[in-house]
C-alpha cells in the first residue's frame, strides 16, 4: 500500500551509525528527519516528543543504547566497562518519560541481551554489533505485531462504519502500520470504507497534527473534531466504534493512554458504543495489578497556557497538565493484541491471550 511511513525511525549504517527519526513536532506542515548521534540527542527527542507513541519510544531507546556505547573505544575497553556504560545509558534513557512501559521493556531487553552476551566469549566489538541487531529485531518485531493487530482488529469493523480515535497510534507511533490505526489501514486493505473521526487531542494535538495527516496520506475519509465534540458526534449516530492505542496496560486490563481517552470511554459506554484498545503485548505491564499503580506523566503548564507559540491563558495562571489517564477495564469491550483479542477484559483473559 502506498504512503507507508517508513522514516519514523531508521538506523543508518552499521554499529557506528546513527538513529534518524521524523521530527514529529514539525508535522503536519514539515516532514523532516533529524539525526541522533548521541544518547543525549535520543533522550531529548523522546522528552520533547520528536518521537512519541509507546512502541516508537521503546524502539528509539533501544537504538539509543547503540549510540550510547559509541563513546567507548571498543578496541580498548573491558567487558566490565562496556557493561557499566550500558547500565548508565539505560538508566539515563529511562528518565526520559514515565508512562509508556514499552520504553522500560525495550531497555530491559537490551540489558538482558548484554548480560547474555557478556557470559559468552564475544569481544566488546562483537557485543556492540549484536546489540544493534537486537535493537533492529525490536524494530522489526513491532512491524509484524502491528500487522497482526490490524488483522485481528479489522474484523471488528464493518464496511461503512464510523469510528473515532484519540491521539496518534499510527505509523508515527510505531513501525509502519500502528496499533489503533492498523485496524483502519487493514480494513482499507480489505476494501472496507470507514469514516474516521479524529479527536484533535489537546494540548499537543497529536490527533490533528499526526493522525489526521496519516489518514489523509492513506486516502481514508477523515473528519477532524475538537475533543469536546465527541459526545455530540456519538449522539448524532455517526460512531459505531471507538479505537485507541495504549501506553501501559495492567494485569487486570486497565489501560493508560493519552489524556482524554478515559472520558471518551465513558462517552462510548453511555452511548452503547464499543470501546476498543489496540496494543502489542509489550505494552502490558503484568507486574502492576491495576491502573492505579501506573505513573502518570505531568507535563509543563506552558503546553496549555502557551500552546504552539500563542498565549491562551492569562499571565501566571496556574494550569495542570497530566499527559495520560487510565481507562478502567470495565469500560473496554476488547483489547486487540498481536496474539488475539482479549474480551471480555479481565485478569484471566489477559493472561490467557498473552500466554497463547
Ligand atoms: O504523549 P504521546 O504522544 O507519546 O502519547 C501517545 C499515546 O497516548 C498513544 O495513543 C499511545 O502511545 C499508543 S501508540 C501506538
Amino acid at each position: 500500500m502506498a504512503n507507508i511511513i517508513d522514516q519514523t525511525l531508521q538506523w543508518i549504517g552499521g554499529p557506528n551509525g546513527h538513529l534518524s527519526l521524523i521530527d514529529q513536532t514539525l508535522l503536519p506542515t514539515q516532514l523532516q528527519t533529524i539525526d541522533c548521534h548521541t544518547v543525549e540527542e535520543v533522550w531529548e527527542a523522546i522528552k520533547v516528543l520528536r518521537v512519541r507513541g509507546a512502541p516508537a519510544i521503546g524502539i528509539a531507546a533501544a537504538y539509543g543504547v547503540c549510540v550510547g556505547i559509541q563513546t567507548l573505544d571498543l578496541t580498548r575497553i573491558s567487558p566490565d566497562q562496556l557493561s557499566q556504560r550500558i547500565s548508565a545509558v539505560t538508566t539515563y534513557l529511562a528518565t526520559s518519560r514515565p508512562t509508556a512501559v514499552n520504553l522500560f521493556w525495550a531497555l530491559d531487553r537490551m540489558k538482558d541481551k548484554t548480560t547474555a552476551l557478556l557470559a559468552t566469549d564475544s569481544s566488546t566489538e562483537q557485543i556492540a554489533a549484536l546489540l544493534l541487531k537486537e535493537a533492529q529485531a525490536i524494530h522489526e518485531e513491532d512491524r509484524a505485531m502491528c500487522h497482526a493487530i490490524g488483522k485481528f482488529g479489522s474484523e471488528l469493523l464493518q464496511d461503512g462504519t464510523g469510528v473515532i480515535t484519540h491521539c496518534n497510534a499510527g505509523g508515527l507511533a510505531t513501525s509502519e502500520y500502528g496499533t489503533a490505526l492498523s485496524l483502519f489501514f487493514t480494513a482499507q486493505d480489505e476494501g472496507k470504507q470507514l469514516t474516521v473521526f479524529v479527536d484533535e487531542t489537546r494540548p499537543l494535538l497529536q490527533g490533528a497534527r499526526l493522525t489526521a495527516w496519516e489518514l489523509k496520506r492513506r486516502d481514508i475519509e477523515t473528519i477532524l473534531i475538537c475533543d469536546n465534540m465527541a459526545a455530540q458526534v456519538m449522539r448524532e449516530g455517526k460512531i459505531q466504534a471507538v479505537v485507541t492505542g495504549a501506553d501501559r496496560i495492567t494485569a487486570n486490563g486497565d489501560a493508560a493512554n493519552k489524556i482524554g481517552t478515559y472520558g471518551l470511554a465513558i462517552l462510548a459506554k453511555y452511548h452503547s458504543i464499543p470501546f476498543y484498545v489496540a496494543a502489542p503485548s509489550n505494552t502490558f505491564d503484568l507486574k502492576l495489578e491495576s491502573g492505579a499503580e501506573i505513573p502518570i506523566e505531568v507535563r509543563g503548564a506552558d503546553e496549555i497556557t502557551h500552546g504552539f507559540g500563542r498565549q491562551t491563558g492569562p499571565d501566571e495562571v496556574n494550569a495542570y497538565n497530566p499527559a495520560f489517564d487510565v481507562t478502567p477495564a470495565e469500560l473496554i469491550a476488547g483489547i486487540v493484541t498481536e496474539k488475539g483479542i482479549i474480551s471480555p477484559v479481565n485478569r484471566d483473559n489477559v493472561l490467557t491471550v498473552l500466554q497463547s
